[in-house]
This record gives structure tokens, C-alpha cells and sequence, in this order.
């Protein structure tokens, strides 16, 4: 192997989201790869990121990329479809190291699967973008996409209230299931930690995760650490480091507080622990 190669191996993947959503994603990263060395960020100053301009979006999108150049990654995951829909498209060529979005990593295999008819559920930034629909179209023009946005799920999510959640989630499903969709795709990653309320109307085959597909995508496509020690990771937030520790447990295991990042000044960080 190269020194170069070897180099690249050992550098970390960073992911991002708005809060603790990301960390579907992330979590089956470290289970599918766990040797790779990992950072995760989740901007909880800014979240939701699901009603916020374009224009934001890159702005908060670039941020966190700046901030990982910084860390010297060998490739970064936008671990939120909002971001991947809104930002992506814009910064992707700004940077040396590999993007991975989630949306576009996934559509050419969910849009592979002879399906007909898809659901989506997403953000309102997410379903305005339209990026779902035409990533899907792109690889099969005759696939019919009805998207619906959730604006309060991921409120639901980052606070832990589930049991407010059913009502809502009850009345989205109703409106989706007038469209008849063959499967419907969890389309913002905070979503499938609502498949306990989700599947009190619906059977859990009904919903697509688009995770387990993404982080696939990504073994397959990125430059592996073959070392064989386990991965060391690092977690940064933007604000609130305990909220994010509480409604983090779902999906992931966080063992240490994490650090706090400003983002508005260049990145500095403050040890809480
Ligand atoms: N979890 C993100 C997504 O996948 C963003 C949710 C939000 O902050 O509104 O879209």
C-alpha cells in the first residue's frame, strides 16, 4: 500500500446533521465500519433545518465543511436530507476532500426497485427542493413520487415526545395513503426514530430507511481505513451538548459530552467534561 493511501485511510469521516437525527446514519457506520475514525456534528444552533432558506442552508452547510478541513477528514456525510437537498448541490465542488449526500447516494437503488409508486416523507425544505422526486425520476422516469412534508416530527424527535407525536403522525399517513404508495421513504433522518409510532398504523415493510443504503453506498465508494484497531470518534455540537446526549440514546450510544463548537467565529472548542 502507498504512504499516500495509507494516509488517506487513517483520516477521519466526518457526518453531519442538525441535531441527533444524523446519528441513524451514523450509528450504522461504526457498526458496518468499525475501524474507520469518525466525527460527528450536530448543529443544534441552528435547528431545525427544515424551515430554513436556501441560502442558510449552504450557509450552515459551509461551516461545518470549513470546520472539518480543519480536521483534516478524508471525506464528510451530510447526514440530513434537508442539507443534501438545499446545500449540496452548491458545495460539493468547494472542497478537496469526497461529499456524500444522503439523497443522491440513494436514489439510483430505490429507484432500481420496480416500485411504481413512492411515498416520501420529509422536511418542508426537503419536499420544496423537489430533489427527491427528480433523483428518483433520473434513474426511472415512470416512477410516480408523492411527497408530503412533516414540519413537526423532528420537534417530536429532538424533545422526546412521543406520545404527541401519534396524532400527527397518524393524520400525514392518512393523507399519504390516498396517493397508495408501495413503500414509503423515511426521507429526513430524525423519522425512523418515530418507527414506534409509525408502525402503530403501518407495517414496518411499508417504510423505507434510506441509512442501511446510504452507509453501503459509502463502504463501497470510499478509500478504507484497514487498520485494525477500532475507530476513535469525536462529537461536536453547536449548542446544547446535554440535550443532544438525552435524545441521542435511541440510535446511538454517546459516551462522552460533546464538545461545543462556535460556529460563527472560526472553530473553537470548549471541553465540557
Ligand atoms: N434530519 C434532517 C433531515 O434529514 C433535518 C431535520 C431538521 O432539522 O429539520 O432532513
Amino acid at each position: 500500500m502507498s504512504t499516500l493511501n495509507h494516509n488517506l485511510n487513517n483520516k477521519p469521516v466526518g457526518f453531519f446533521d442538525s441535531g441527533v437525527g444524523g446519528l441513524s446514519v451514523y450509528a450504522r457506520f461504526k457498526k458496518l465500519l468499525p475501524f474507520e475514525n469518525t466525527l460527528y456534528f450536530g448543529d443544534l444552533a441552528n435547528m431545525p433545518y427544515g424551515n430554513k432558506t436556501k441560502e442558510e442552508l449552504i450557509s450552515y452547510a459551509r461551516n461545518i465543511l470549513d470546520f472539518y478541513k480543519t480536521k483534516n477528514v478524508k471525506a464528510v456525510v451530510i447526514a440530513c436530507n434537508t442539507s443534501s437537498a438545499q446545500a449540496y448541490d452548491v458545495v460539493k465542488d468547494e472542497y478537496d476532500f469526497k461529499i456524500y449526500p444522503i439523497i443522491q447516494s440513494c436514489a439510483k437503488v430505490i429507484a432500481s426497485s420496480n416500485l411504481q409508486r413512492i411515498g416520501v416523507f420529509a422536511t418542508e425544505a426537503t419536499v420544496k427542493s423537489g430533489v427527491y422526486t427528480s433523483e428518483l425520476q433520473k434513474y426511472n422516469p415512470d416512477l410516480q413520487v408523492k411527497e408530503i412534508a412533516c414540519p413537526n416530527w423532528v420537534p417530536f424527535v429532538e424533545s422526546s415526545d412521543y406520545q404527541n407525536a401519534v396524532d400527527d403522525v397518524s393524520v400525514q399517513l392518512n393523507k399519504m395513503k390516498l396517493f397508495a404508495p408501495e413503500k414509503i421513504i423515511l426521507g429526513c433522518t430524525h423519522y425512523p426514530y418515530l418507527k414506534s409510532v409509525l408502525t402503530r398504523f403501518a407495517p414496518e415493510n411499508l417504510f423505507i430507511d434510506p441509512a442501511e443504503i446510504f452507509v453501503n453506498f459509502i463502504k463501497n465508494d470510499m478509500v478504507l481505513n484497514n487498520s485494525q484497531m477500532t475507530g476513535s470518534e469525536e462529537i461536536f455540537v453547536s449548542a446544547n451538548p446535554e440535550s443532544f446526549m438525552q435524545h441521542s440514546k435511541i440510535f446511538y450510544n454517546v459516551k462522552k459530552l460533546p464538545f461545543l463548537v462556535l460556529m460563527n467565529t472560526m472553530p473553537e472548542k470548549i471541553l465540557l467534561h
